[in-house]
């Protein structure tokens, strides 16, 4: 074994390319996908699957060089800015080619009844004045945003039960793992009577059925905007990544 390809994880995009790699990538090449571990169940992989974090951008740096990580892939949600900063940096310093497998933008259209805003606290400020039931499906990280709502009921849909009780006042939570395909969004829509729905812009096919419903219900669609893209190689292409991953091998 001396090649090491480094996915780093946590997303549907990832677990297809560590699928995708498993039956073609030459077998003196080991795949290694690592998770943040936040998740009780993760599914399965081929190949290395590691688990919470290295440590900061120190910590990566210092994986990299000990196992001998060829490339990196940074196939995490566009949101989780720290541990793809992290991977900027420790490939820039160890001089390790690394290539970001990204979403596709969601394409809204430009009269729609949607808005984007800056982060949390200005989604749930801007709620209050049409909401009454939002679907929130924004994880567990800024619920503490939408705290103070007293006349706002949510849903809430999360990857798996929570541990400790939400920091909301009235709400009912779903579990689930994307994709989510359109007519059970628009039949959650339905079912629980839902007036606005609000979301990361993250883009990708997985999670864009709710976009999807919440146009077609015409109900209004509050989106947090995305982190700026970082420098380097960048693609929204599952095929594109692999080629280039081929490539530098
Ligand atoms: N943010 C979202 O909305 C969202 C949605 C769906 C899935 N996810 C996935 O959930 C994970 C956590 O998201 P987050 O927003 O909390 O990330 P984050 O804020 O960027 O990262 C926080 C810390 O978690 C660790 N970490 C994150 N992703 C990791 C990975 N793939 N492998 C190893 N360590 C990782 C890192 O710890 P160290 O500094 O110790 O290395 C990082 O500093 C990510 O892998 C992401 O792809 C996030």
């Amino acid at each position: 074994m001396n090649k090491r390809v480094l996915i780093l994880g946590g997303t549907g995009e990832a677990a297809k390319l560590a699928r995708r790699l498993d039956p073609e990538i030459p077998e003196s090449v080991e795949v290694i996908t690592s998770l943040a571990g936040r998740t009780k169940n993760p599914p399965d992989l081929p190949g290395r699957v590691i688990s919470g974090g290295f440590g900061g951008t120190q910590g990566l740096k210092t994986f990299i060089e000990q196992e001998g990580i060829t490339l990196v892939i940074d196939a995490t949600h566009p949101f989780a800015e720290t541990i793809s900063d992290s991977a900027n940096v420790a490939c820039t310093v160890t001089d390790t080619p690394r290539m970001t497998l990204a979403r596709p933008e969601w394409r809204l259209p430009p009269d729609g009844k949607w808005l984007e805003v800056d982060d949390m606290a200005a989604a749930s400020e801007a709620i209050r004045a049409f909401a009454k039931r939002t679907f929130l499906t924004i994880g567990t990280r800024g619920l503490d945003a939408f705290s103070d709502h007293d006349e706002m009921w949510f849903l809430v849909r999360l990857i798996e039960e929570p541990d400790n009780p939400l920091p909301l006042k009235d709400y009912l939570i779903i579990t689930g793992r994307p994709p989510h395909d359109l007519e059970a969004e628009r039949q959650l829509i339905t079912d629980y009577n839902i007036d606005c729905l609000v979301s990361k812009h993250a883009g990708g096919a997985a999670t864009e059925g709710k976009i999807r419903a919440a146009l077609a219900a015409q109900i209004p669609i509050v989106l947090i905007r995305r982190p700026p893209r970082l420098p380097g190689h960048w693609t929204e292409s599952l095929e594109d990544c692999v080629e280039w991953i081929m490539k530098q091998l």
